[in-house]
């Protein structure tokens, strides 16, 4: 899937929690047969997809979690494997939540994943993140202490940010890494972030396709390119090592803001003369879905 909300938040509809964090039951027992059918059509495809393209902490993760083919995880199963793990839980969202309530779970290490799956006719394209999205594709990643630290800096961050008013500088940040990152590894290029890992079709585009730029991570470049919410990145960003998750996770980011917001954004295919390109892209497929008005 590869629209989650610009903001993570911004509740879809006109829901009304119950409860002041808006989790939800999972109500495990309550998914019907077609909807666990659904889960693994998903699952099936994308593990056969993905050896050779997830990266080794995605295959790790996925490894030790209760997560296979035949049904929807239970997220209390999961929470049990994860917060001996990395100290993480998993609590079911009916979809989108307010910004300030997203941060606020990160923060204290609670996932917030959408507890329905989507329909069959949307396998490839959903507009806000489901249970296949939000599981399959986050959950591994948290049993990674980095990323588990990671996670929970960026809950912390996205409060500040907001009193800040500079979300939008640091939700790119997010997008690029957790979202969209890939990682180089001794084999090569290999996928992290979770909305590639967990969709068929851009898992093949962000690593196979010739159309989009992979360019070397730089928070404060990043910070300043706007994304696509609605397909495919135009670039996807690298990293060398998980390991400089870490060290994202404690930088101040209050200066970079400034200097951020002082220059031009940029737009999602742009290329700068100092980026570190391992591969430039045709920009065939966005200039055909987009052309130039
Ligand atoms: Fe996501």
């Amino acid at each position: 899937m590869n629209a989650q909300s610009a903001k993570h938040g911004a509740a879809a509809g006109n829901i009304t929690p119950d409860r002041p964090d808006w989790t939800i039951d999972q109500g495990w027992d309550n998914y019907t047969a077609d909807e666990h059918a659904v889960w693994e059509t998903l699952f099936e495809r994308q593990t056969k997809l993905l050896p050779g393209r997830a990266c080794d902490e995605f295959v790790q993760g996925m490894q030790a979690l209760p997560i296979g083919a035949d049904h929807i995880p239970d997220f209390r199963r999961l929470s049990d494997v994860l917060i001996k793990q990395t100290g993480w839980q998993v609590v079911a969202v009916p979809g989108l939540v307010p910004d300030e309530v997203f941060f606020d779970h990160l923060a204290h290490r609670r996932f917030p994943a959408g507890q329905f799956i989507r329909k069959r006719d949307q396998l490839d394209y959903l507009e806000e993140p489901d249970v296949f999205h939000d599981v399959f594709g986050h959950v591994p990643m948290l049993m990674n202490p980095m990323i588990a630290d990671y996670i929970q800096a960026y809950g912390i961050g996205g409060l500040r940010a907001q009193k800040l008013g500079v979300l939008p500088n640091l939700a790119r940040v997010y997008w690029y890494t957790v979202e969209f990152g890939l990682v180089t590894q001794a084999e090569g290029l290999r996928i992290y972030g979770s909305g590639i890992v967990s969709s068929y079709t851009e898992t093949v585009f962000a690593l196979d396709d010739a159309s989009p730029n992979r360019i070397r991570f730089d928070l404060e470049r990043v910070m300043r390119t706007n994304y696509r919410i609605d397909d495919f990145q135009e670039t996807y960003f690298f990293l060398h090592n998980l390991d400089e998750l870490l060290e994202l996770g404690r930088i101040d980011f209050a200066p970079l803001y400034e200097r951020a917001r002082r220059q031009p954004d940029l737009e999602p295919g742009e290329i700068l003369p100092d980026d570190e390109v391992i591969a430039r892209g045709t920009g065939r497929y966005h200039s055909a879905r987009h052309p130039a008005k």
